[in-house]
């Protein structure tokens, strides 16, 4: 696993933005796990710069996000999809039908997730998955408790979660109770994952993820399993680290042995 402590949250987005533009240069028809909530969208404001600036395209890529609001259509204000297309898929090249989400008030619910599972695979698999971590280790919406192994299937929130998101919605009531979400297993199959975290109210969720014991009840500590992991924190969510120096060092290597190229 490799622990990035940058400055402040503008250099987290940028070095997520630059991971993602060069996974697409490498491959132009990348397909790219994408994530929601407040951390990723300075790293989105980013694409859209270096998409306007005609120094990345994504007219071959396909995307897929985490995770959906069980009950929210598509047009809802608060729906992920709705999230994705104002911040990010109608700002670039991206043709729509190459961006997926699950859809949250699908008639058939386990169906959308097993077809969801389905079209990753059709896609070839995630090449990069971005993700941001919930206050209580979440990833995704795979609370505290979730199968290691999951796959993309309902899940219910927990209150701390909805209290947490319930500034996206007119009241904590109309914070949905349920999610359609990516699981750990699908997430673990990504061939690389970036997870970001800013402010120190992720700190505490960040030291569990990285340095405490593999466990369901912080989902984020799955990604020890993973063997391309890269954690992307400011300082303020790298407070509680205990290794920190050990992982400045390491980047210092990195760097002196030509390894970031
Ligand atoms: C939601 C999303 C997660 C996200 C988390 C953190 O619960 N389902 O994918 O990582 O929020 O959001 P924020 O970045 O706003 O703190």
């Amino acid at each position: 696993m490799r622990v990035v402590i940058l400055p402040d949250a503008p250099s987290v987005a940028r070095f997520a933005a630059e991971a993602v533009a060069s996974t697409i240069a490498a491959k132009s028809n990348a397909v790219l796990g994408l994530a929601t909530g407040s951390t990723p969208l300075g790293a989105y404001h980013r694409l859209i710069e270096l998409s306007r600036e005609q120094k990345l395209s994504f007219k071959d890529a396909t995307t897929f996000n985490l995770d959906e609001y069980v009950g929210l259509g598509p047009t809802h204000p608060a729906s992920y999809r709705r999230y994705m297309n104002e911040n990010l898929f109608t700002q670039l090249d991206i043709p729509m039908e190459q961006t997926f989400v699950p859809i949250g008030n699908a008639a058939n619910l386990l169906s959308e997730c097993e077809e969801y599972e389905r079209r990753i695979a059709d896609a070839g698999g995630i090449d990069l998955q971005l993700l941001g971590i919930g206050t209580d280790g979440h990833i995704g919406f795979n609370e505290p408790g979730s199968s290691l192994s999951s796959r993309t299937r309902i899940k219910t929130l927990t209150e701390q979660t909805r209290r947490d998101n319930a500034r996206f919605f007119a009241s904590f009531d109309e914070v949905p109770t349920s999610s359609i979400t990516m699981g750990i297993g699908t997430i673990l199959d990504a061939r690389s994952v970036l997870l970001l975290a800013t402010g120190t109210g992720k700190a505490a969720a960040v030291q569990a993820a990285v340095e405490g014991s593999l466990t369901a009840s912080i989902p984020a500590s799955a990604l020890q399993l993973h063997r391309a992991a890269t954690i992307i924190v400011d300082e303020a969510a790298a407070a509680r680290l205990e290794r920190i120096s050990y992982y400045r060092d390491s980047e210092s290597e990195r760097l002196r042995l030509g390894l970031n190229q």
